[in-house]
């Protein structure tokens, strides 16, 4: 019997463990947050029980859903026990959708990681019990190559890369594959996509497809430059929501339709 495909994708996701997704890069401004925010949402709407950690100390995502970062004194929540996560987790606007907000604190998760036995599979640990509850958890990531990056390669099975196209972007994403490389870990997961393209511009256009040829595993749709995303800011929602026929909306609609794709197939 054909279950319905809600079902299914609930279903192959789990089955696989192929449900913590990253949004990471080590550069800052080039579109993780817009990304995790637009692709949670449109998670939980196809019917998957998602959960968006914020790991930003600047916490976009956290204003974007309209939930306040809770300030600490010190730096917990993470670092902590899974209960302590549990308790902080806050249900958005969004049937479906969780986010576990920003702590002002994460700057400091760094130094507390590197107090811990095994510090940069902590957060694989503390994330463990939760894939449990949740379809997919989506990580926001912050822009640094540090122990808290280690600490999210080391959780995430899926990890997605906005590149813009510029030759500097390349050259930066050439040098967080080399530091993966040299720190022995699999790049294999590591899904670049470009982010901000202008068409109109003849580099971008170009450099949107050496992409696809110089880094593995590439997805090909890029999410265009658009005013659209930037007024995400003054309506604190996801695009799908205040413009659901923009091509910003279809970008990312066509991004996660993808991305699901390659997420049910990944094993
Ligand atoms: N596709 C896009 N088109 C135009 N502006 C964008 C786009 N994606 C992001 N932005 C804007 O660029 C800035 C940085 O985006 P953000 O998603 O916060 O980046 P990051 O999380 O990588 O630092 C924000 O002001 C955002 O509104
Ligand atoms: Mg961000």
């Amino acid at each position: 019997m054909l279950l319905p495909a809600f079902f299914q994708v609930r279903y192959i996701i789990t089955d696989k463990h192929v449900n913590v997704l990253a949004i990471y890069s080590n550069k800052g401004g080039v579109g993780k947050t817009a990304a995790a925010v637009n692709l949670a949402y449109l998670a939980a709407q196809s019917g998957l029980h998602t959960l968006v950690c914020d790991l930003d100390a600047q916490s976009s995502t956290t204003f974007y859903f309209r939930v306040k970062p809770k300030i600490k004194k010190k730096a917990r929540g993470l670092t902590k026990s899974s209960r302590a996560i549990d308790n902080s987790i806050k249900s958005t606007n969004y049937e479906k959708l969780d986010l576990l907000p920003a702590d002002f604190s994460h700057r400091n998760m760094d130094i507390v990681f590197s107090k811990l036995k095994n510090p940069t599979g902590r957060l694989r640990r503390v994330l463990k019990p939760l894939r449990t509850e949740y379809d997919l958890i989506m990580l926001d990531c912050p822009p640094y190559i540090n122990l808290l990056a280690e600490n999210i390669f080391n959780a995430a099975d899926f990890i997605l890369v906005p590149l813009i196209p510029t030759v500097l972007s390349a050259r930066t994403h050439q040098q967080l594959l080399s530091f993966l490389t040299k720190k022995g870990y699999d790049t294999a997961k590591i899904h670049p996509f470009a982010s901000m393209v202008d068409r109109r511009k003849t580099l971008h256009r170009t450099l949107t497809e050496t992409f696809q040829t110089k880094f593995n595993g590439t997805l090909h749709t890029a999410i265009p430059y658009s005013s659209d995303v930037e007024k995400m800011g003054l309506h604190r929602e996801p695009v799908a929501v205040f413009a659901a026929n923009s091509t910003a909306a279809e970008a990312y609609r066509q991004l996660w339709a993808e991305l699901y794709h390659e997420l049910t197939e990944a094993t």
